[in-house]
C-alpha cells in the first residue's frame, strides 16, 4: 500500500456516523437500561445516562453538524419504550417525534439507516423477562410492523438488531448489562428468540414498505479471535470455535434458516432464510482466545487482549489489519455490506484520527479486493453514554461539555468531513 497515493471510493458510497437512542437521547426513563445504570456499581465511572447529550430535544443542531460536515447518511435508532410506554399501547406522540428526526434528516440530504433494537428493551418487556420470554418474538414483530408502517416512507435502510451476538453475551452470559444474567441456557434462549424476531421483522418491513429501495440487515458486531498460542492446538480449536460461536452463527442461521450447533442441531426455522439484504459489520478489534480450564461456563474459552499491544481507552487492541480480514471474509455472504460501526475510544483525538486513516486504509483495500462496501458510518458523531462504562469514554468525532451541553467538533471530524466530501481519502490531510 502506497501511504502517499490518494485513495478513491466507489461513486454513491454513503459517508455517516452512527448513534444509538439510549447512547445520545437522554430521559429514557422507561427501559430497563435506566433502571440498572441507577443500581449501584453497574456503571464503571458511576455515571448514569440522565439528559445523555439531550439529542431528543436537539437533533436539529446536531444533524446541522452533519450536514456542515457533508456527510450523506446518519445511523440511529428508535426507543421503544418511548414508542410503545405500555404493552400494546403506541404513542402517537412519540411516532410523530421520530417522523420528524427522519424528516429533519431528509431535509438537509441526508439519507437514514434506522435500528429498532439497540441493546435496550422497554420495562414492561423486561419486567416480564425481558428475551427469555417466547412472546418478545410477536412483541418485536409488532412493534416493528407498527414503525415500518408509520415511518417506512422515510426509511430505505434497516437494521432489526443491533449486535445480538454481544446483546446476548454481555446481558446473559457476562451479567455486566441488565438483566446481569450469568446462564447459557438463558443466552441460548435469546439468541434464538432474536433469529426469530429479527426475521419476523424482516418480513413485516418488506410488506410494509414494499418498494425496491427497502433494505434490511442487522449489524453484526465481529471481533477477530486469533488463537493466543497458535502452536498449541487448544488455542487453535477455541479460537475457531469462538470465531464460530461469536461472529458466525447468526449470520449464518439468517442466510441458511438454519439452527446450526451448539444452539440447535441444524433443524429449519420457519421463515429465516435469507432474511438480511445486507450485512452491517460493526468492527473495532481484536482479542487473543486461549483455552482454558477454569472457564467451562465459556466452553473453554478465555478471551484477552493481546499483551503489549496498542490499545484504545476501553483496553481493546487497535488492528487495522483486522477491518480487511472481517471484510473479506463477509464477501462469502455475496451480500451488499455497509460498516454500520468502526471508531477509537480514546480521549487523544490525534489517536482517533490515525484510527481512522488506517481503518480507511484497510476498508479501501478490501474494495480493491473485491468486497462490495457501500458506506461507512464512523462510530460516533458525538461523545455519548458508552453503556457500563458511562459517559466519560470519548467516541466522539464532536465533543459533549455534558454540563453545558455545548458541542465542538474536534480535527477528526474535520478529517473525516473532507474524506466524506471528496469520497476519497488524502494522506497529507492526516499530515
Ligand atoms: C458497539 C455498540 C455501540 C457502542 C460501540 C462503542 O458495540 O453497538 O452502541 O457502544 O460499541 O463501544
Amino acid at each position: 500500500m502506497n501511504a502517499g497515493k490518494t485513495l478513491e471510493f466507489p461513486k454513491g458510497f454513503l459517508w455517516g456516523t452512527a448513534t444509538a437512542a439510549h447512547q445520545v437521547e437522554g430521559g429514557n426513563r422507561n427501559n430497563d437500561w435506566w433502571e440498572w445504570e441507577h443500581r449501584r456499581g453497574t456503571i464503571a465511572d458511576g455515571t448514569t445516562s440522565e439528559s445523555a447529550c439531550d439529542q431528543y430535544n436537539r437533533y436539529n443542531e446536531d444533524f446541522d453538524l452533519v450536514k456542515g460536515f457533508g456527510h450523506n447518511a446518519h445511523r440511529l435508532s428508535l426507543e421503544w419504550s418511548r414508542i410503545e410506554p405500555k404493552e400494546g399501547v403506541f404513542s402517537s406522540a412519540e411516532l410523530a417525534h421520530y417522523r420528524r428526526v427522519l424528516e429533519a434528516l431528509h431535509s438537509r440530504g441526508i439519507e437514514p439507516m434506522l435500528t429498532l433494537h439497540h441493546f435496550t428493551n422497554p420495562l414492561w418487556l423486561a419486567k416480564m423477562g425481558g428475551w427469555e420470554n417466547p412472546r418478545v418474538v410477536e412483541y418485536f414483530t409488532r412493534y416493528a410492523k407498527v414503525v415500518a408502517s408509520e415511518l417506512g416512507s422515510l426509511v430505505r435502510f434497516w437494521v432489526t438488531i443491533n449486535e445480538p451476538t454481544v446483546y446476548t453475551y454481555m446481558s446473559y452470559i457476562q451479567g455486566v448489562w441488565p438483566p446481569g444474567a450469568k446462564r447459557i441456557r438463558s443466552a441460548a434462549i435469546v439468541m434464538t428468540n432474536l433469529l426469530r424476531a429479527h426475521a419476523l421483522a424482516y418480513h413485516v418491513i418488506h410488506e410494509a414498505s414494499p418498494g425496491p429501495g427497502c433494505s434490511v440487515g442487522i449489524a453484526k458486531h465481529i471481533r477477530i479471535l486469533d488463537p493466543l498460542r497458535p502452536g498449541r492446538v487448544c488455542d487453535r480449536a477455541v479460537a475457531r470455535l469462538s470465531d464460530f460461536v461469536f461472529n458466525r452463527w447468526f449470520l449464518d442461521a439468517i442466510e441458511t434458516g438454519r439452527l446450526a450447533w451448539p444452539i440447535g442441531m441444524g433443524q429449519k426455522v420457519q421463515l429465516l432464510s435469507a432474511t438480511q439484504d445486507f450485512i452491517g459489520l460493526n468492527y473495532y478489534t481484536r482479542e487473543m482466545t486461549r483455552f482454558s480450564l477454569s472457564k467451562p461456563q465459556r466452553l473453554f474459552i478465555e478471551n484477552l487482549t493481546r499483551p503489549g499491544c496498542a490499545t484504545n481507552d476501553l483496553r481493546w487492541e487497535i488492528y487495522p489489519e483486522g477491518f480487511y480480514r472481517a471484510l473479506m471474509d463477509l464477501k462469502k455472504y455475496a451480500r451488499p455490506i455497509y460498516v454500520t460501526e468502526n471508531g477509537c475510544a480514546t480521549p487523544d483525538d490525534a489517536l482517533r484520527r490515525s484510527y481512522l486513516r488506517d481503518h480507511l486504509v484497510q476498508l479501501h483495500r478490501a474494495i480493491s479486493a473485491g468486497a462490495d462496501v457501500r458506506g461507512y458510518f464512523h462510530w460516533s458523531l458525538i461523545d455519548n453514554f458508552e453503556w457500563a462504562e458511562g459517559l466519560g469514554r470519548k467516541l466522539g468525532l464532536v465533543a459533549v461539555d455534558y454540563a453545558t451541553q455545548a458541542r465542538a467538533p474536534r480535527p477528526s471530524a474535520w478529517v473525516y468531513a473532507k474524506i466524506a466530501q471528496g469520497n476519497k481519502l488524502d494522506p497529507a490531510w492526516f499530515e
